[in-house]
């Protein structure tokens, strides 16, 4: 029975050890004078289908959705915006009426990030994103609605990075996706016409993850420094994003793209703006006492 007393909202995943959400998403209830709790579920995958198949019961004012379940949800719930569709993820769900609508809000997190801190503009520009899982599918998707004029897509496994081509060559004719393999021919040659280079691996997470890039596959930045954008928060500086700055080359971390996907998200539930200043300060906070 849903009560008039306080929202609750949640994130269902597994695990959720880690999850940076609860409380970044509280601090910004508060901030807007509304009484909310935000709760982690952590659930095996028959769980989370149980969970979807019963929506109409659910007590939840909205969740978001982590790993593993993303795919899972964009493959089960009815009613989804354009980009949760494109993407082939749901991570934000919330109520409309009676409707439970599921969207992808990494999509919007990706390119408030790209633009308000790394203050690029992708419209008519090269494009360079390593990676063809979920995070490349929303990074690929942003950039192809900003009118980038090319996106190269990189991936170990390239069968993956040109289904990732093909899926979204038909939605933009402004852009052009290809998919090439990750070699040093092709490498250098795409990275040194490229002004945005967006790492969407999770290579660089762990102390000893593979090198990525090699370093002299990166041009020195000279007059035309290029933008290195790691989706990766935790840690601030991966070997990616050290690599590119010892070439003098602008870089931006996950961070501000995982406050701007929780800040889209709180405007999903609420249909306010969002404390984005506070969410950030919180997530910053919780990331130092995790170390
Ligand atoms: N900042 C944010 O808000 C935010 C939001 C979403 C995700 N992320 C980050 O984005 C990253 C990717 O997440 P995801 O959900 O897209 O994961 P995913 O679907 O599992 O995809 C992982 C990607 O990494 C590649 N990869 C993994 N290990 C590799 C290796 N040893 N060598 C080369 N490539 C390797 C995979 O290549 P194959 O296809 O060849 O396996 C694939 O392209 C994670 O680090 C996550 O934390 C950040």
């Amino acid at each position: 029975v849903k009560n008039s007393v306080f929202e609750l909202y949640g994130i269902f995943g597994c695990p959720l050890g880690h999850t940076l959400s609860p409380g970044m998403q509280e601090a910004a209830f508060r901030a807007v004078n509304r009484k909310a709790f935000y709760v982690p579920f952590e659930v095996s995958r028959k769980e989370f289908l149980r969970v979807l198949k019963n929506l109409p019961r659910l007590i939840l004012d909205g969740f978001n959705v982590t790993v593993p379940h993303k795919e899972a949800a964009a493959r089960t719930l009815k009613y989804q915006t354009a980009e949760a569709r494109a993407v082939g993820a749901v991570n934000t769900v919330y109520r409309q009426g009676r409707r439970w609508i599921g969207t992808n809000t990494d999509v919007e997190g990706f390119c408030r990030a790209l633009l308000r801190e790394g203050r690029f503009r992708a419209q008519g520009k090269q494009c360079v994103v390593l990676g063809a899982g979920g995070a490349a599918r929303a990074a690929v998707y942003g950039l192809a609605r900003e009118k980038a004029a090319s996106v190269v897509i990189v991936n170990r496994n390239l069968a993956r990075a040109r289904r990732l081509a093909q899926d979204f060559q038909p939605l933009f004719k402004k852009t052009r996706l290809r998919a090439v393999p990750n070699t040093f021919e092709t490498m250098k040659a795409v990275l040194n016409e490229a002004q945005l280079v967006v790492n969407a691996t999770s290579v660089g997470m762990k102390k000893n993850d593979p090198a990525l890039l090699e370093s002299v596959w990166i041009p020195a930045a000279g007059k035309n420094p290029k933008l290195f954008y790691d989706l990766i928060y935790r840690p601030a500086e991966t070997e990616f994003l050290r690599q590119a700055r010892l070439k003098k080359h602008r870089t931006l971390n996950g961070i501000t793209m995982l406050v701007y996907q929780g800040a889209r998200a709180f405007e999903c539930w609420t249909g306010k703006k969002a404390p984005e200043a506070l969410m950030r300060q919180e997530l910053e906070k919780a990331l130092e006492q995790h170390g």
